[in-house]
């Protein structure tokens, strides 16, 4: 039998042993490719020293393939719990040195139990993808164990929130957890997402390019809209994902916490009295109307490179965690296009999912035009955010700086559809649309048979402008609730959320809602 001391020398080795992963040589090539290692991840995502290992002991399952030399402790993840600003938790993290960080049974299994036990006590999930894919040697038993992984992503849903973090490779069949998960966070130059890579894309579509062209961080943080955030580098991916955290409660039964707030709830910006151009036609931008009434310094964009004609991210006003929606007049003049609608439906969605009340805040000519716009499907994509503002039961502020026409509109948060408090500059325009192209409709003949064209249409505009591009007249049905100096709207906005602190709104009790896809 064993001394006492042999038995925690034991532990103490295979402990060491499971440490390792894969082993120094190929510890030293994860850092020669610019990489770090799961381990080393877990330290700078976790509040130092809280983190606690499960399965440290997990052994690859036996198979013809792998020699008992090959059977690394932990195989392949290191999962367990921790804090994050001092809140609970769950993370698994891909071992790229074991089977490069290729997923098997016992490794599904593994995290599958940390997302079971992030559901029963209700924390997020965060996990660090560096991964081959598909454990080739386990074969389906691999498929099944990712597919038990997508099924607890989908439960998950809504309940808690995920985060995913792509530090190197992340492909076939396993982007579709860090798809399903609330956010993505990709590595610049490291990190790739694809589900066929370059090699077969080749074969099938005889086009040519590399891993990073095809599924890079800049790719799907600037043209597909895949991820949310792209980083510099491992430290700044991580840091996001703690960022991301600080904004959203730890479940959907709970709100975000409050964070203190240097920055007087009073707070007037006399600058926001003359932010809006004279010519409604000039662009400006909204992101110095956010950092204006925001808490100083607390916006955290996200999505800043994809459909940059909508903004969306989370800022605190008094210290509370408030989602923002605002188009952007200087990109698409803040049309609503294909891109954008989904951009900011699926951020709605996130919000309410998740108790964060939203801030929208208004200056939309309307839906975009184009051949390419309405074959591509803006009448389904533009639904969608519309679905999620009607859907939506968080406290909702919105706040019409300028342009509020058409059915952009309705759709941008109006009293219509459950916006609670709506606020409009005296800048507003709110009609069906813009001047000129009612005048073209409305006063057809007479432009035709006006001996001056020209100055027939700028009267007609002139007299369209005074009688419709203003704000009163929704006010004066009560579309909004006030009209107020823009140099007030942080108070305004901030006593709007503290009022509606206690609001309580439902659905009809369904199966579903059957959002359009
Ligand atoms: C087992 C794997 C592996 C895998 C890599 N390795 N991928 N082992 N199963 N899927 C091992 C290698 O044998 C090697 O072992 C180590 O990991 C590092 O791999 P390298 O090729 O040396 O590294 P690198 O050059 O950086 O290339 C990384 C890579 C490449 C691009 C990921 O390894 C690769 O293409 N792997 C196969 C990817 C793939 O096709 N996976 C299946 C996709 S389909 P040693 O012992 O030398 O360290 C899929 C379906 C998911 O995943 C389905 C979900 C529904």
């Amino acid at each position: 039998m064993p001394t006492n001391d042999e038995r925690l020398q034991r532990l103490d080795d295979l402990r060491a042993e499971s440490k390792l992963g894969g082993g120094v040589a190929r510890i030293d090539r994860q850092h020669a490719m610019g990489k770090l290692t799961a381990r080393e991840r877990l330290d700078l995502l976790l509040d130092p020293d809280s983190f606690v290992e499960l399965d440290a002991f997990v052994a690859p399952r036996q198979n013809s393939f792998a020699s008992d030399a090959e059977r690394y402790l932990g195989d392949g993840v290191v999962t367990g719990h921790g804090l994050i600003h001092g809140r609970l938790v769950f993370v698994f993290s891909q071992d790229f040195t074991v089977f490069g960080g290729s997923l098997s049974e016992a490794y599904a299994e593994k995290i599958c139990k940390v997302m079971d036990l992030a559901m029963k006590v209700g924390a997020p999930i965060i996990g660090l993808n560096d991964s081959g894919g598909a454990r080739i040697q386990e074969g389906v038993v691999s498929l099944g164990g990712y597919a038990d992984i997508f099924l607890r992503n989908v439960l998950a849903s809504g309940v808690v929130p995920q985060i995913s973090v792509v530090l190197g490779p992340c492909a076939g069949g396993a982007v579709y957890s860090p798809a399903m998960t609330d956010f993505t966070i990709m590595v610049e130059g490291t990190s790739y997402m694809f589900v066929t890579g370059p090699n077969v894309v080749k074969a099938v579509t005889h086009e040519v390019v590399d891993s990073e062209a095809l599924g890079g961080a800049r790719v799907h943080t600037t043209r597909s809209g895949v991820a949310h955030l792209a980083a510099h580098d491992e430290g700044e991916a991580l840091d996001a994902a703690r960022q991301l955290l600080a904004r959203l409660p730890q479940n959907n039964l709970e709100t975000a916490p409050l964070s203190s707030a240097d920055d007087p709830a009073s707070r007037m910006d006399a600058a926001l009295d003359s932010i809006i151009p004279d010519d409604a036609n000039r662009p400006y931008d909204m992101h110095d109307v956010i950092s204006r009434i925001v808490d100083t310094g607390s916006f955290l964009e996200v999505q800043p490179g994809w459909a940059a004609n909508i903004i969306v991210g989370y800022a605190r006003f008094d210290g509370r965690s408030v989602g923002i929606v605002a188009q952007q007049p200087a990109v698409l003049a803040g049309a609503l296009d294909i891109d954008a609608s989904m951009k900011a439906a699926r951020f709605v969605r996130t919000c309410d999912c998740f108790n964060v009340p939203l801030l929208t805040l208004v200056d939309v000519p309307g839906f975009l035009p184009g051949v390419g716009q309405e074959h591509g499907g803006i009448i389904k994509h533009g639904a969608k955010l519309l679905y999620a503002y009607c859907e939506a039961t968080v406290p909702k502020v919105t706040v019409i700086t300028r342009k509020a026409y058409g059915g952009a509109y309705d759709v941008m948060s109006s009293k219509h559809i459950r916006g609670d408090i709506n606020f409009a500059w005296p800048s507003a325009e709110i009609a069906v649309m813009g001047a000129e192209g009612a005048v073209n409709i409305i006063h057809k003949d007479e432009l035709a048979a006006a001996e001056d064209p020209a100055a027939e249409r700028r009267r007609l505009v002139a007299a369209y402008e005074t009688e419709f591009a203003n704000p009163y007249i929704a006010a004066a049905r009560g579309y909004v609730d006030d009209v107020i100096r823009p140099s007030e709207t942080r108070p305004r906005v901030i006593n709007a959320f503290a009022m509606l602190e206690t609001k309580r709104d439902t659905n009809p009790r369904k199966k579903h809602g059957n959002i359009p896809l």
